[in-house]
């Protein structure tokens, strides 16, 4: 259920029975000749309104755009720095604590979020343990990757062996295919060679990757392979935030 298609008196009888929320969060950045510029935040969502649909969990709106400079030699990507997307998630954390929700889980599409996202969790915390004998109530904050659980890792396996890749990948353009068959996308391309070395900025990434795929075979994707994939991620997001839910 998504938290933008509902009433504030459905949200507050919804916090009666379960007070965590799923926030997808992505990136807004080429993916490469095929891949759309929102697939990190198009994947993350369409999983989480899997997981949260058959058990009644709220989604919240989701946070599209992330940890993207390397990416800005391409048009149409859109970053911001660190110290924006760590304000960006503790506002959102703070706000929805503030009316009783205290269980956070942010399903991840981008791997370049990761660290900025657990820099946040911390500052949310340091507020916290700063402002201790205010009332606040305590969060939990948690980060799962839509891409990292082994059951989907195991599916990209078995589906691109080692031609996956690292960026534009055939798993994540899949997912995109999946949720937006009106959006699939041609382009002719050659396999992704070996990437030569680690990129620095933006000038460099596209200078080392002029097509913007890093060692991934696009063009391997399949919407059934995306949903594949979307539902066996699905099926562990929504073990993982049931957990989640009942851990102390
Ligand atoms: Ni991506």
């Amino acid at each position: 259920m998504r938290l933008h298609m509902m009433t504030w008196l459905e949200v507050e009888r919804h916090l009666g029975r379960e007070t965590g929320i799923i926030i997808p969060i992505g990136s807004t950045e080429q993916h490469g000749p095929i891949g759309l510029i929102g697939t990190d935040a198009i994947c993350p969502e369409v999983i989480a309104d899997l997981a949260a649909d058959e058990r009644g969990h709220l989604v919240g709106p989701t946070i599209s755009v992330g940890m993207a400079q390397h990416h800005l030699a391409f048009p149409g990507s859109v970053a911001l720095r660190p110290t924006t997307l760590i304000a960006v998630i503790c506002d959102y954390v703070n706000s929805l604590a503030r009316n009783g929700f205290d269980r956070f889980y942010f399903l991840n599409g981008h791997g370049g979020n990761i660290a900025t996202i657990g820099a946040a969790f911390s500052q949310i915390h340091a507020e916290r343990s700063f402002a201790r004998g205010t009332n606040q109530p305590p969060v939990r904050c948690k980060l799962a990757n839509w891409f990292g659980f082994p059951e989907v890792r195991e599916v990209a396996t078995e589906l691109y062996a080692d031609r996956d890749g690292r960026h534009a990948t055939a798993s994540e353009v899949a997912v995109t295919q999946y949720a937006c068959p009106d959006f699939i996308k041609q382009a002719p391309m050659d396999p992704a060679p070996p990437a030569p070395r680690a990129f620095q900025d933006a000038e460099d990434y596209r200078a080392l990757f002029p097509d913007g795929r890093i060692e991934a075979d696009s063009f391997l994707a399949r919407p059934e392979h995306g949903e594949r994939l979307a539902r066996v991620s699905a099926a562990c997001v929504a073990a993982d935030f049931a957990a989640f839910l009942d851990q102390d």
